[in-house]
């Protein structure tokens, strides 16, 4: 796997309606990397019975509630979601099936590799909410937010496409905004002094979010535009 994953790959046992999802349903949704990237993310969705307009990704999905929520709202849209912790892959998958749901492509490794995968511009939206903290400063290196990916970022969104970016945590909140901004090619599209505590519309709470309000720490939501 390449470098950007430092997490849990698997917990506890799975649920039997998970491990029968994952065995029969993920084949079919997941995303091969050994197979060349196609010129256009239409063809990843041949299962859906309409073209996408456009194609969304969410990094590091946990149990898949928003990604599954956002794609079951959006059906005109194509949706990759990609997490390497096999329990919330399996959640994901599941809940695919409970929903019927044939606007999502699925992947189980490090999002550094499908980010490199994809074509330029090929994208409308990446969504990162609440990634992984890594909260002491000699594990900053490890955060998934860095240069290197902030520039595969804007490779593969198009203009004017966005990152979206959800965290608790005050010190990657900075981070994240100084990284982004220091790249050149993304304006902050917040209006008034108060936007990054206001969750964007259609937000549903994550499950780290619920912890974090539960735990005491304030969630900032940012949204980046790519320049032109
Ligand atoms: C703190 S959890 C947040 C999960 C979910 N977004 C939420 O808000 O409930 C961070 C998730 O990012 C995943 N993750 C960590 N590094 C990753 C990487 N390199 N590529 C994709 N996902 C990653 C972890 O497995 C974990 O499920």
């Amino acid at each position: 796997m390449a470098g950007n994953f430092f997490g849990r790959r698997k917990a506890k046992p799975l649920k039997g309606s998970q491990e029968e999802a994952l065995r029969t349903l993920y084949p079919e949704l997941k995303i091969d990397l050994a197979a060349p990237c196609p010129e256009s993310l239409e063809t990843l969705f041949s299962r859906h019975d309409r073209k996408p307009e456009a194609f969304v990704l969410e990094i590091g999905f946990g149990g898949g509630e928003h990604l599954v929520h956002r794609a079951s709202l959006h059906p005109e849209l194509g949706f990759v979601g990609c997490e390497p912790f096999v329990n919330g892959m399996a959640k994901a998958v599941s809940a695919i099936a409970e929903g019927k749901l044939t606007n999502i492509r699925l992947f189980g490794e490090d999002a550094t590799a499908l980010l490199d995968w994809l074509p330029d511009a090929a994208l409308s939206r990446i969504d990162l909410l609440y990634p992984d903290p890594w909260p002491k400063k000699r594990h900053w290196k490890r955060r998934f937010v860095n240069a290197g990916n902030v520039k595969r970022f804007h490779r593969v969104l198009r203009p004017g496409g966005e990152f979206r970016f959800a965290s608790d945590i005050e010190s990657y909140v900075n981070w994240t905004l100084r990284h982004v901004l220091d790249h050149g090619g993304f304006e902050w599209t917040a209006l008034h002094p108060d936007d990054w505590h206001q969750p964007w519309d259609e937000w549903i709470s994550t499950r780290y979010e619920q912890k974090a309000v539960r735990e005491g720490r304030t969630p900032a939501y940012f949204i980046f535009r790519r320049k032109a």
